[in-house]
């Protein structure tokens, strides 16, 4: 348990009943990290709905274990979520896909505590926007090093991303 919410911050696995909330965490986490990265249009016309779906399909399914959320009292404030790209591509470490921390709630320890419920201390790759560089120096801070690999997201208005493996 850590102090500093509103109520008890915790951590725990995320289940089927989640998708409601972190759909809506989801699509307030993007605007608040990616405000003047992504251009307003783009971000105003993130779909809630869409994210529900998207959440319901992983939470319903085999995936529901890879999935944590941060909750202040009850209400969900963060999420990560892994894969496990070795299924398809052995010897390939655990992928963090994403983390993400409600701006009200940052700085308690909370990224914390999603990154090692997740992940553990061990082994793993992300990709992370190159502009983003709160969160890549909070990656530093476990262990992550960018490993020169970079990617275009065409959907995503062209944004820049590397990769950052320990
Ligand atoms: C990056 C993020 C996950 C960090 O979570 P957080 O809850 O704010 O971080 P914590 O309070 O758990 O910090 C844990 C430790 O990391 C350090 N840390 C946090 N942010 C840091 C930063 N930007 N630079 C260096 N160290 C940082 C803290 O000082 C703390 O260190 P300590 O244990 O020695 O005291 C969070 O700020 C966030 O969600 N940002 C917006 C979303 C985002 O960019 N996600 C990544 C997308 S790939």
């Amino acid at each position: 348990m850590i102090q500093g919410g509103a109520g008890p911050l915790s951590v725990r696995q995320s289940r089927p009943q989640d998708a409601d909330e972190l759909s809506r965490v989801h699509v307030q986490s993007w605007k608040e990290t990616y405000s003047g990265v992504l251009s307003d249009g783009f971000l105003a016309g993130l779909d809630r709905t869409a994210r529900h779906e998207m959440w319901k399909r992983v939470l319903e399914g085999p995936r529901v274990a890879d999935h944590w959320v941060a909750c202040d009292d009850d209400r969900i404030v963060g999420f990560a979520g892994r894969e496990h790209p070795e299924q398809q591509h052995p010897g390939q470490p655990i992928l963090l896909w994403g983390l993400y921390v409600l701006q009200s709630h940052q700085g308690l320890g909370v990224g914390r505590k999603l990154l090692e419920a997740a992940l553990g201390d061990g082994p793993a790759s992300l990709w992370v926007a190159a502009q983003n560089e709160q969160a890549i120096a909070f990656y530093r801070r476990f262990g992550f090093q960018p490993d020169g690999a970079e990617e275009v997201i065409a959907e995503w208005e062209n944004l820049k991303t590397i990769r950052m493996v320990r």
